[in-house]
């Protein structure tokens, strides 16, 4: 039996043991109460840290500004996304990214059919149909995914939603693009309807 001093109350028979905290407990609490002064006076008083949102915000201009002078060296036209569109590692490649439950697959489906992997209608629109919002011409589509469409457009009547993947890069950004331009029109079996508001493409 223990000799550990049991404390004064008793709930359904239940009683609890009086145990010091380990002093390895103790001290991550210790140096989480130092660590946090720091903290604070670094960020929030003395403002020598950047608060999380301009933290974001320079990350932005860093990243757009790299891709700015990527463009520059290696402009992107409807030709060069077309030939990449036919390379078949280039796009295998943006089928992957495309694939990543936490990406264009979250709200596309893994087919990029408008249709979750349970079969149910996903977010965001069909993307192997001749259906199409923001259009389909290879820029067009880049222009969506490096941009976003993210503000409801009320001429389109659409619902905005699609964000901006600028800052995952222009790798990223030009093999999801040839993804997407590889598989339109071509109709994955399952697919959602077209919203309402597509519009039929040749
Ligand atoms: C958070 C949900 C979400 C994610 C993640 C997402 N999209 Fe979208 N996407 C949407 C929605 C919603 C629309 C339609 C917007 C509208 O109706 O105005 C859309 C539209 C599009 C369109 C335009 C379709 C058209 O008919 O013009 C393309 C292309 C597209 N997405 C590609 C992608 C790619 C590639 C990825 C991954 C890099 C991705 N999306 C990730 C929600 C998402």
């Amino acid at each position: 039996m223990s000799a550990d001093p049991i404390r004064g109350h008793s709930y359904d028979g239940i009683e609890e043991f009086d145990n010091r905290l380990p002093n390895w407990w103790l001290w991550t609490f210790y140096l989480a109460c130092i660590f946090s002064v720091g903290y604070w006076l670094f960020h929030h008083t003395v403002g020598t840290g950047d608060q999380p949102i301009e933290a974001y915000a320079i990350e932005q201009k860093v990243a757009s500004e790299r891709m700015a002078a990527q463009a520059a060296n290696n402009p992107i036209t409807e030709e060069m996304l077309l030939k990449l569109s036919k390379e078949p590692s280039f796009v295998a490649e943006g089928k992957k990214l495309f694939e990543d439950a936490s990406k264009c697959a979250l709200c596309h489906g893994p087919a990029a059919n408008g249709t979750t992997a349970m079969k149910t209608p996903a977010i965001g629109p069909n993307l192997t149909d001749d259906h199409w919002i923001y259009g389909s011409k290879p820029m067009d589509v880049y222009t969506t995914i490096l941009k976003g469409r993210v503000m409801p457009d009320p001429q389109r009547k659409s619902m905005g939603g699609m964000q901006s993947w600028e800052m995952f890069g222009a790798d990223f950004v030009l093999k999801t693009t040839a993804f997407v331009l590889s598989v339109k029109n071509t109709n994955v079996p399952g697919g959602k309807a077209p919203e309402t508001y597509a519009v039929k493409e040749p």
